[in-house]
């Protein structure tokens, strides 16, 4: 898991170059009442289950509406060679995938991007 947020926080990072700020919140939900970010329980999440929910959003650049769909394809990168490998995102989303967690990306309201990690609670919380 440390992989993910490291990951995640440095394509924060390099979309902020010119400054920005990184906002990262936490918290622990029951499915009841939380509105499920669009196409993101992937079936793994069901109403009642308790998640914990990270949200990690940048001031950034943002990511282009017609290269959102591609941002999980291996060796996808729009950085220079020697910066992007392309592979931090699909990694991440492998290993939200292992621990049967869900990742949703999307352009945050005010420019840049919002991820939302959703990880079911050990023990129903
Ligand atoms: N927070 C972000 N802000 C803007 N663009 C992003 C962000 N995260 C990912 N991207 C876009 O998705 C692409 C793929 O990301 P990633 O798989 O981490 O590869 P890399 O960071 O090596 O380019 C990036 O090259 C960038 O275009
Ligand atoms: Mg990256």
């Amino acid at each position: 898991m440390e992989q993910v947020f490291i990951n995640l926080f440095m394509n924060a990072i390099q979309a902020m170059s010119q400054g920005g700020t990184l906002t990262v919140t936490t918290s622990v939900k029951c499915l009841y009442d939380t509105p499920l970010p669009d196409r993101s329980t992937q079936g793994r999440l069901s109403v009642g289950d308790t998640v914990v929910m990270a949200q990690i959003r940048d001031t950034g650049v943002g990511i282009p509406e017609e290269k959102l769909p591609r941002i999980f394809e291996p060796f996808f990168t729009t950085k220079p060679t020697g910066v992007g490998t392309g592979l931090g995102l699909p990694v991440t989303k492998q290993i939200i995938d292992l621990h049967g967690g869900t990742m949703d990306i999307k352009p945050a309201s005010k420019g840049g991007v919002q991820v939302t990690l959703m990880l079911k609670a050990e023990n129903g919380g």
